[in-house]
């Protein structure tokens, strides 16, 4: 019989409860949320663990990114997390929570019913935490080629679009980086190593569609692989999970169009 075993690490424990207060009747005070925080550091002996801290949202701001830096500041500053714009701009404070990809910066803690659950992003090394690691993730994007390639010289002033040539970017260059579209695809999951993901691939269209690039043979060429682009099999998490709404698996559908057109 097949015998699995998982990975040092996988399977998280129950943890400590922090600063628990119940009220005289012995329940938790109104107004006062759960907060259930997945702790893991890979260089001890451990297995990750799931903490308990309790926030008063009386004396909160209204994100979960809130509630984060209220525990790290008030509770435990060991908890480790990324965060920057807090405007949903930065893309750093990606994460799992109440089992969706998202930003905790830009998830309302009202919006989630029950303990609100908090999680790294899935399916990627964690450095410690609530931190994944994004190297493979910053060099899939690198491989792209995320600027403009031409062949005249730049003007002296502005590279002016037509209005319709920059209407084409909408939807492409909002995108943050944040990786909650890669880390909720499943084939990402297995093939990491070797499909871009919908973050990239989005990031590739973005240039191709640039009516000011001149590389998009190349660009394309360099996407032309059953696993870079073809991995995809249109699941459709990445969009589903998208924070700012975009649409990664429409962009992923419009290159392999452009695949096929170019062989007419
Ligand atoms: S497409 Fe959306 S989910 Fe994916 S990296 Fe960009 S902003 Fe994040
Ligand atoms: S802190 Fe910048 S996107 Fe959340």
């Amino acid at each position: 019989m097949a015998e699995f075993v998982l990975p040092k690490g996988s399977r998280p424990k129950k943890g400590k409860v922090w600063n628990k207060t119940l009220n005289e009747n012995g329940k938790r005070p109104k107004g006062v949320k759960e907060f259930r925080i997945y702790r893991y550091d890979p260089e001890g002996d451990g297995n990750p663990r799931i903490d308990s801290y309790f926030v008063d949202l009386a004396e909160c701001g209204p994100m979960v990114l809130d509630g984060l830096i209220k525990i790290k500041n008030e509770i435990d500053p060991t908890l480790t997390f990324r965060r920057s714009c807090r405007e949903g701009v930065c893309g750093s404070c990606a994460m799992n929570i109440d089992g969706q990809n998202t930003l905790a910066c830009t998830k309302a803690i009202a919006d989630i019913s029950g303990p609100v659950k908090v999680y790294p992003l899935p399916h990627m090394p964690v450095v410690k935490d609530l931190v994944p690691d994004l190297k493979l993730f910053y060099a899939q994007y690198a491989s792209i080629m995320p600027w403009l390639q031409t062949r005249e010289s730049p003007p002296d002033e502005e590279w002016r679009q037509s209005p319709d040539d920059r209407a084409l970017l909408d939807g492409l260059y909002e995108c943050v980086l944040c990786a909650s579209c890669s880390t909720s695809c499943p084939s990402y999951w297995w093939n990491a190593d070797r499909y871009l993901g919908p973050a990239a691939l989005l990031q590739a269209y973005r240039w191709i569609v640039d009516s000011r690039d001149d590389a998009t043979g190349e660009r394309l060429d360099v996407l032309e692989d059953p696993f870079r682009l073809y991995r995809c099999h249109t699941i459709m998490n990445c969009t589903a999970s998208c924070p700012k709404s975009l649409n990664p698996a429409e962009a992923i559908g419009k290159i392999k169009q452009m695949m096929v057109r170019r062989k007419l």
